[in-house]
């Protein structure tokens, strides 16, 4: 079940990112790029701060006694916030970044592809994510605080390749 589960989630999400990059495709000309890259840019800083913010809270989580009060504030905070603020950021990031990088780039441009690679691996770890908050939520967590605080970095460290990448265009 869980996988299959994991696979339904993935299936939904690229079936609205496709939906809503279908529409702004056709609904948008060249015009709209300055406004589609402030709701891309609004969109990648929600999405990096719930990414930087939810294994901070995993941290805090794993000292907790299972099913006390603390630990059940905790499981309700990490489902809302990647239910209401990280997967709707998500979407949001992928359609505005793949509209300008198909209208205005063409999909041209080794640091663009650089650029994909990294948030295609940005959106592996978002799902690993995903099933650990399935995994706190059944009290099923088997990693402790340290290693939490670890892959807190990996976010991080993508974000600033990623940023490196668009800004400076090295090549
Ligand atoms: C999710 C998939 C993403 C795609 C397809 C994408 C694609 C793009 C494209 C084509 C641009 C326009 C570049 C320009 O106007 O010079 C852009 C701008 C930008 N992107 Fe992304 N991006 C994505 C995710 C991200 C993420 C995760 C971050 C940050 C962690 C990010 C940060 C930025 C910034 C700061 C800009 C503005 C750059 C500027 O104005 O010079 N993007 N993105």
């Amino acid at each position: 079940m869980e996988m299959q589960e994991v696979v339904n989630r993935a299936i939904r999400a690229l079936i609205i990112t496709a939906v809503v990059f279908a529409a702004m495709v056709w609904l948008l000309s060249a015009g709209a790029y300055l406004w589609i890259k402030v709701l891309h840019i609004v969109a990648v800083m929600s999405w990096m701060a719930g990414m930087l913010y939810l294994p901070r809270l995993f941290v805090n989580h794993v000292g907790l006694e299972r099913g006390s009060t603390a630990s059940d504030l905790l499981k309700g905070m990490e489902h809302r916030l990647l239910v209401y603020i990280i997967n709707p950021a998500m979407i949001v990031s992928w359609c505005a970044g793949l509209w300008m990088a198909w209208r205005i780039f063409g999909f041209e441009g080794t640091w663009l592809w650089l650029k994909l690679a990294l948030v295609l691996a940005l959106s592996g770890f978002h799902g690993y994510l995903a099933k650990a908050v399935r995994d706190f939520a059944a009290d099923r967590n088997v990693h402790s605080s340290r290693y939490w605080r670890f892959m807190n970095e990996v976010p991080t460290l993508i974000m600033i390749l990623v940023v490196i990448l668009v800004i400076v265009k090295p090549f």
